[in-house]
């Protein structure tokens, strides 16, 4: 299995547009890598390519991206389907750059998929794709061999919600476990995590590589008004550090390879030089940059 990380940041990316903190100030400068917004593409045989969620910065992802061009037909493309974690806006605005291609297939749960209705019905009007439910029992298979089941780790709404949406009860978001049928690697993605769980340990235990959500270092990172105990309420992420935080969680998992994506442009771990990443690094947890890519 190949994966390729096409974004790593948060949403609003980094540097983002509206904000002049330092950290974002020196992406701007050329000082620190930019990162695109959290997105990435995995393939079983090289040739038949899956979206992990869909970014704004979609398009350009795609570009940047050798393996994701089209060819050798004048409209054909590696590219089969989605993934969808969650319904947050920096995952899913993506959806509308794919529209000229036919027949894709997007995963997603109940949740999204009911909340994605009325771009469902606008995207039905320019291609015919097929949505599936990606909680499904037994999980499903992809073209390319490999084997996905999805896995409740979070009950954010997304903002643009409104408060009384009737449908289907949460999780509203999810982690996939993908495993290559043919190399028997197996990854784990999840970049949103709201709550740590047993059976996500259980899953970070039999895994090859963990590709974990890195949104916030610290649990009072976008100031005091957020604190710990309305933490998963006002954004969702568990922090990397403080007794809740991943950093302890998968500091238990040694053999396997984790990488912390979507980092939020307020995260000290975007500076390579900071003590955040030498702390980070001491528990053999990376911080990739866009466009690395993992063998499995
Ligand atoms: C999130 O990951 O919590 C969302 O992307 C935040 C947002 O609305 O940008
Ligand atoms: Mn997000
Ligand atoms: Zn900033």
């Amino acid at each position: 299995m190949r994966v390729v990380l096409l974004g790593t940041a948060a949403g609003g990316g980094f540097p983002q547009w509206n904000c002049a903190c330092a950290l974002c100030a020196a992406a701007r400068a050329g000082e620190l890598p930019s990162r695109t917004q959290e997105c990435a593409a995995v393939t079983g045989n090289g040739r038949d390519w899956w979206l992990l969620n869909a970014s704004p910065d979609l398009r350009t992802q795609l570009i940047a991206t050798p393996a994701l061009w089209p060819g050798p037909g004048p409209r054909a493309t590696p590219l089969r389907g989605v993934l969808l974690t969650d319904a947050e806006a920096d995952h899913v605005a993506g959806l509308t750059e794919l529209r000229g291609a036919v027949g894709l297939k997007v995963y997603a749960p109940p949740t999204v998929r009911a909340v994605l209705a009325p771009v469902r019905a606008a995207l039905d009007r320019y291609t015919t794709w097929e949505w599936a439910d990606s909680l499904g029992d037994g999980g499903f298979v992809l073209a390319g061999g490999l084997v996905v089941t999805a896995h409740p780790v979070g009950v954010k709404i997304p903002k643009y919600v409104p408060a009384q949406v009737p449908g289907p009860a949460a999780p509203w978001v999810t982690a996939y476990r993908i495993e290559d049928l043919a190399s028997g690697g197996v990854l784990v993605y999840a970049p949103c995590v709201g709550a740590w769980s047993p059976a996500l340990d259980e899953l970070c235990a039999e895994a090859d590589c963990v590709l974990l959500d890195g949104t916030f270092y610290a649990d009072d990172e976008l100031g005091t008004a957020v604190r710990s105990g309305a933490w998963q309420g006002a954004t969702g992420h568990l922090p990397v550090t403080g007794p809740d935080g991943t950093l302890a969680a998968i500091a238990r998992h040694l053999g396997v390879r984790r990488i912390y994506t979507h980092l939020n442009n307020t995260n000290p771990l975007l500076d390579p030089a900071s003590p955040a990443r030498a702390r980070v690094a001491e528990e053999g947890v990376e911080v990739l940059p866009d466009g690395a890519e993992l063998v499995l």
